[in-house]
């Protein structure tokens, strides 16, 4: 959308941003920037004497956290592309962007700039309250990708955090089919960390000690290995449940691929099959796409699966930088019941709209697109690794730039055993699932290469050599 027109007239914002001075500082940043990073391109190890200031970092976090990182993570700030350096000097090779977050990967030069214009705009935070343009370039932006091929999308509100965004969806579920108070979701969901999400949330240790919020019933996700037998099962447990609590279920809740859970694909079957009777039900279906937007063949997981009609609520998050709340009309509520002091930071706006382009420009998307290309490549060379090391790689599982396998025997013991060993010789990999417990990767879907990829498996071969030497 431009309202641009033709127009003599600009404001004064417009004239600063482009004031030569402005255009000439930015040029020095970026040359400072191409020279300083150009040598991150490998892994690294620390630098000796920057180990015990580092060791310090890491207390100073235990002792204000009340507990050790869950690795020793603390960056310096600068990278290049998959390539982050850590404050002790190190490089490490990021195939986990923070889960999902740095999709143009580190010091992207773009995102840098995006960055420096939102610095030069007069508020650091926006909110529903004041706004600034490129809050609503962003939401309407997210709104044209995600009714670009039919579903029926057409309101949105920008957040601040994923699980922001998801209660927002309930909200929205909630009023739009009083008085259900009821949730379906499966088995093994992850949907954020709120009181209302830890009830969603299949994990009974995220809500120990946290009185259940909501009422939620779990239907078993799609299992590779007999997809037409658990799409059955999955039929047969809805229906079971709709009869069983008839008008009672407000919404249905989806990963198309669910993430925390365990990277497992979802398919245009399994889904169409459980959303007709959803839809015959008059339950809301709510597609959650915090980790999985931009990862597939298509910006949203939904369209990759052909599920665009059956898209009431769509929420997106992380790789966004701002998160947001897509919606059909007529689920426009019609109370105040949502509403933020903070909608978003002006830098994370203009930088999740810059990797919106970034991701475009990196031909992410189509069924010859990169995330599917480079999903084929990464599996062949699980796969010929899973070879390599009989019995310590199961799969490849997941869809596009979401891809994980399990290590060794499934426990979580020996994935964490292997995930350390990585992240000691230079790859970050993180955990998800339960039972099996996985290893997945998230890279950066608007810069990785085949080249980082070949790196990451030229990692994971010596650190399958010493784990083989390690588990018990
Ligand atoms: C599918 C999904 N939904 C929601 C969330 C919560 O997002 P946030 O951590 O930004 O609140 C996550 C985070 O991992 C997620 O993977």
């Amino acid at each position: 959308m431009n309202h641009s027109a033709a127009t003599a007239s600009q404001t004064k914002a417009t004239a600063f941003q482009n004031d030569p001075r402005v255009a000439e500082a930015k040029r020095l940043i970026a040359e400072a920037l191409a020279e300083h990073t150009e040598s991150l391109n490998a892994v690294a190890e620390p630098d000796p004497e920057l180990k015990d200031a580092y060791q310090g970092f890491i207390a100073d976090y235990a002792a204000a956290r009340g507990g050790p990182p869950l690795w020793p993570y603390f960056a310096s700030g600068l990278g290049n592309g998959p390539y982050v350096e850590l404050a002790d000097g190190s490089v490490k090779l990021d195939f986990i962007g923070g889960i999902g977050v740095h999709g143009c990967g580190h010091s992207h030069p773009a995102i840098i700039e995006a960055g420096i214009d939102a610095a030069l705009e007069d508020t650091v935070m926006q909110g529903n309250l004041q706004q600034n343009v490129p809050s609503v370039e962003m939401l309407s932006r997210l709104i044209e990708l995600a009714s670009q091929s039919g579903a029926p999308l057409e309101h949105g509100l920008l957040s601040t955090s994923g699980a922001m965004a998801n209660e927002n969806a309930l909200k929205l579920a909630f009023h739009h089919n009083q008085p259900a108070n009821r949730i379906i979701a499966f088995d093994n969901a992850f949907a954020g960390r709120s009181i209302a999400l830890a009830a969603l949330t299949d994990r009974p240790a995220y809500r120990n000690g946290i009185p259940l919020a909501i009422q939620v019933d779990y239907l078993p996700f799609l299992d590779p290995k007999d997809p037409a037998g658990s799409t059955q099962q999955a039929v047969a447990k809805l229906k079971q449940l709709l009869a069983r609590h008839p008008g009672k279920y407000a919404a249905f809740w989806a990963e198309p691929v669910a993430g925390e859970g365990g990277y497992y694909a979802g398919s245009h079957d399994f889904f169409a099959a459980l959303c007709g009777p959803l839809r015959d039900a008059g339950v809301s279906i709510v597609f959650d796409e915090v980790q999985s937007f931009s990862r597939t063949s298509k910006p949203f997981a939904f369209q990759h699966y052909g599920l665009d009609e059956f898209a009431d609520i769509v929420t997106v998050g992380k790789i966004t930088q701002v998160c947001a709340t897509l919606y059909r009309k007529d689920f426009h509520p019609t109370a105040p019941i949502l509403s933020q002091t903070f909608t978003g930071s002006s830098s994370s706006i203009q930088t999740g709209l810059e990797t919106l382009r970034q991701l475009d420009a990196a031909n992410c998307f189509g069924e010859n697109g990169s995330n599917v290309t480079r999903h084929a490549y990464f599996a062949d060379q699980l796969e010929r690794l899973g070879k390599k090391h009989p019995g310590l790689i199961a799969g490849p599982y997941g869809e596009g730039m979401m891809i994980g396998f399990t290590p060794g025997d499934g426990s979580l013991d020996q994935a964490k055993l292997l995930m350390n060993i990585l992240y000691d010789l230079g790859l970050l990999g993180f955990l998800c699932g339960a039972a099996p417990v996985r290893l997945r990767f998230l890279p950066p879907p608007a810069i990785t290469t085949h080249e980082h990829i070949d790196a990451a498996i030229a990692l994971l071969d010596a650190g399958l050599t010493e784990f083989a030497a390690k588990r018990v």
